[in-house]
C-alpha cells in the first residue's frame, strides 16, 4: 500500500509517519528532506534563489539520495551525509523557495516515486497525494492552527539547545506556508479524496491511531 500524508509545516506529518511507517513495516519517505537538501546546495553554493536557471543548472549538478539505514532515513547530498544540517529555519524557507520551480520538482519526482516502486510506504510532503501519488491507496491531509505548529516547532529547537524567538518562527512558518500554497507548481492542497485530520489538541499517539483506524 502507498499512503500519503500532505500538510503545512509544523502538522506533525514527520513525526506521524515515521510512526505509522515503523508499525506498519513501510519505507518512510520523507520528501521534504529532499527539497531541504538541494537548497542546502544552493546556500553553500552560493546560488541566487530567485534565478529560476541557475537553480536549474545546479540540478544538473546534483546528486540526492534517501538511504533507509537502521530504521532510520538519512539524506545524502552528492554522497555526504546531510541529514541534520538540512533542519535550519534558514534552509527551511530556502527550499520552500526553490521547491516552487518546475524543473526542482522534475528533478526529484522520479526519485519519490521510485522509492514508492516496492509498494508499502508512508510518503509526507505537500503534494503526495495530489501529484506524486495521485493513486495512493490512502490519502490524508494533516493540519493543525497556526498557533499550535509554532509552538511545536518552538519546543523541538529550545529542545535541541538552539535559540528561537516564537514571533519570528511564526511569521516564517505563515509565510512558507503561503508561498508553498501559492506556487503554480504542485501547490499544497488538499488532495482529493483525502481524509482531514486536524491535530491541533491530539498527540502523536492519538494522530497514529486514527490514521491507523481507516486502514484496512
Ligand atoms: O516538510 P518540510 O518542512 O521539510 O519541507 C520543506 C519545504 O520543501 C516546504 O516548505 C516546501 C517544500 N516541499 C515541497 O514543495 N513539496 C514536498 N512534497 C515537500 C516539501
Amino acid at each position: 500500500m502507498i499512503i500519503t500524508l500532505d500538510g503545512p509545516a509544523g502538522a506533525g506529518k514527520s513525526t506521524v509517519s515515521r510512526q505509522l511507517a515503523r508499525k506498519l513495516g513501510y519505507v518512510y519517505l520523507d520528501t521534504g528532506s529532499l527539497y531541504r537538501a538541494l537548497a542546502y546546495k544552493a546556500l553553500k553554493t552560493v546560488t541566487p534563489l530567485d534565478d529560476e536557471a541557475a537553480v536549474a543548472l545546479l540540478c544538473s549538478r546534483t546528486e540526492v539520495a534517501l538511504k533507509n539505514t537502521e530504521g532510520a532515513l538519512r539524506v545524502f547530498l552528492d554522497n555526504k551525509d546531510v541529514t541534520e544540517l538540512i533542519r535550519t529555519e534558514e534552509v527551511s524557507f530556502a527550499a520552500s523557495k526553490i521547491s516552487a520551480y518546475g524543473a526542482v520538482r522534475k528533478f526529484l519526482l522520479d526519485l519519490q516515486r521510485q522509492a514508492g516502486a516496492g509498494g508499502g510506504l508512508v510518503a509526507e510532503g505537500r503534494d503526495m497525494g495530489s501529484v506524486v501519488f495521485p493513486h495512493a491507496d490512502y490519502k490524508f491531509y494533516l493540519d493543525a492552527a497556526v498557533e499550535e505548529r509554532t509552538t511545536r516547532r518552538y519546543k523541538e529547537l529550545l529542545a535541541k539547545g538552539l535559540d528561537a524567538e516564537y514571533q519570528s518562527l511564526q511569521d516564517d512558518m505563515v509565510a512558507r506556508d503561503r508561498q508553498d500554497r501559492q506556487r503554480r507548481h504542485s501547490p499544497l492542497k488538499v488532495p482529493d479524496e483525502a481524509i482531514i485530520i486536524d491535530s491541533t489538541n491530539m498527540s502523536v499517539e492519538q494522530v497514529t491511531k486514527k490514521i491507523l483506524n481507516y486502514l484496512p
